[in-house]
């Protein structure tokens, strides 16, 4: 479209391990934009809290939503980010997938971390410092999230943050200038997170 308007059926629907569903949104961003200046991976599913034990199946689709679809939908969408002069994309990734929280701090989080989700984030966090290092010549800034534990369906009703709290880490990545964006790092409220 031209002028500034945009098409008025967003949003668009997305199943993220779905090749279709990909694809349709690369066409609706590209007719509609032009380009995209923020790509926020959130999609994630944990499977594995339900008392049950971790078994290969759950471990398969919770990676293939968790790490194989935001690389997917990454790849897709680099010919528009390369467009924008401020391209960003940030991995909803999170602590649980933390090596160095895992190896130092093992007795805070042990009754968290399951190898489906843990291992997700992990590659996950992987994922982000490879393609920072990689879409830097294309003018994307890339960096992944812990939103901290957030009351949600995923993080539950136990959890101590509201979902404005927790919404704050992404929205503080969308919104904090270009030459301060943590390239290549894993943060939480703008603090680090070893990886
Ligand atoms: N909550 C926490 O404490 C916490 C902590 C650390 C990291 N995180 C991360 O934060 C992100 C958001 O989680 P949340 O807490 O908001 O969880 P949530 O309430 O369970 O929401 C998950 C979202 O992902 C979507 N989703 C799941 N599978 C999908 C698929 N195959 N295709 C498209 N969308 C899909 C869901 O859509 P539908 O509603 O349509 O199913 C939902 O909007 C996740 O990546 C999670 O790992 C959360």
């Amino acid at each position: 479209m031209e002028g500034g308007q945009h098409a008025p059926d967003y949003p668009v629907p997305l199943e993220v391990t779905s090749a279709d569903d990909i694809s349709n949104l690369v066409n609706y961003l590209e007719k509609n934009y032009g380009k995209l200046d923020v790509l926020v991976n959130n999609a994630g599913i944990a499977l594995e809290w339900d008392g049950k034990p971790t078994d290969t199946d759950k471990i398969r689709r919770t990676l293939e939503v968790n790490l194989i679809a935001p690389f997917a939908i990454t790849e897709a969408l680099v010919p528009l980010l390369s467009v924008s002069d401020d391209a960003r994309v940030i991995n909803h990734s999170s602590q649980l997938g933390s090596i160095d929280t895992a190896e130092n701090l093992w007795q805070y989080v042990s009754a968290f971390v399951t190898i489906g989700y843990s291992t997700s984030k992990a590659g996950l966090n992987m994922l982000t410092q490879i393609q920072s290092k990689t879409l830097t010549v294309k003018g994307i800034a890339v960096a992944a999230a812990h939103p901290g534990w957030v009351k949600t369906d995923l993080g539950t009703d136990a959890a101590p943050l509201e979902v404005e709290e927790g919404a704050s880490t992404v929205v503080g990545l969308v919104t904090i200038a270009r030459d301060q964006f943590p390239h290549g790092q894993l943060v939480n409220k703008g603090v680090r997170i070893p990886w």
